[in-house]
């Protein structure tokens, strides 16, 4: 089974760590993991070119390994802090760069990928409530989910990480997360 973990965390040792760590301990041993950290890749923005409305194309390469491992991946995971109720910005670059995919299903009514319905995880953490936060980020990934051939399956949500770390109960969903059967 090959699983994307697409980290959009800038923290190491941050709370979307911990959630990414504890989903990996509860993947079956066998299983190819691919992580990629958005804060490394820095994703060029999209430049609204229209390169990708005729043809299958991005003008920019930096996001050629994601796709790569996108069109392979059996399972998804997107790791996600809520910054100013949404994704911190190199996430929304990736999303906004989905746009190659839109084009693709909505517009040349194209198959990029081989399946509709692989497993998306969303691992999420908030400072605070999240109130409002958990809503627009899950309408954001259900979007690119629904473009790239995924479904999102599962939020672990952790909350009030401003005052709190992630607690013992969170990491143990986000480790049986990982436990699905495909
Ligand atoms: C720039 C920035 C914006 C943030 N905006 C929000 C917000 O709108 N709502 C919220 O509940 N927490 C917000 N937070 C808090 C983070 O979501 C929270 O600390 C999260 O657990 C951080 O995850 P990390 O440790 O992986 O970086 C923000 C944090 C930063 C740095």
């Amino acid at each position: 089974m090959n699983v994307l973990i697409l980290n959009a965390s800038p923290r190491p040792k941050g709370n979307t760590a911990m959630l990414i760590d504890a989903f990996k301990s509860g993947l079956a041993e066998d299983a190819n993991v691919v992580q990629l950290n958005l804060y490394e890749i820095q994703p060029k923005p999209c430049m609204a070119c229209n390169a990708c409305q005729t043809a299958d194309r991005c003008c920019f390469s930096d996001l050629d390994e994601l796709d790569m491992h996108l069109r392979k991946a059996d399972l998804l995971v997107w790791a996600v802090p809520v910054y100013n109720y949404s994704v911190p910005s190199p996430a929304k670059a990736v999303l906004d760069r989905f746009q190659r995919y839109y084009e693709a299903m909505e517009v040349r009514k194209e198959n990029l990928f081989a399946k509709t319905d692989r497993p998306c995880i969303l691992l999420l953490s908030a400072g605070r409530t999240g109130l409002h936060s958990v809503d627009i980020i899950q309408k954001q990934i259900k979007t690119a989910c629904r473009y790239t051939g995924f479904v999102l399956h599962q939020t672990v949500f952790a909350s009030n990480t401003d005052k709190q770390s992630v607690d013992s109960a969170i990491l143990l969903s986000a480790e049986e997360a990982a436990k699905l059967r495909i």
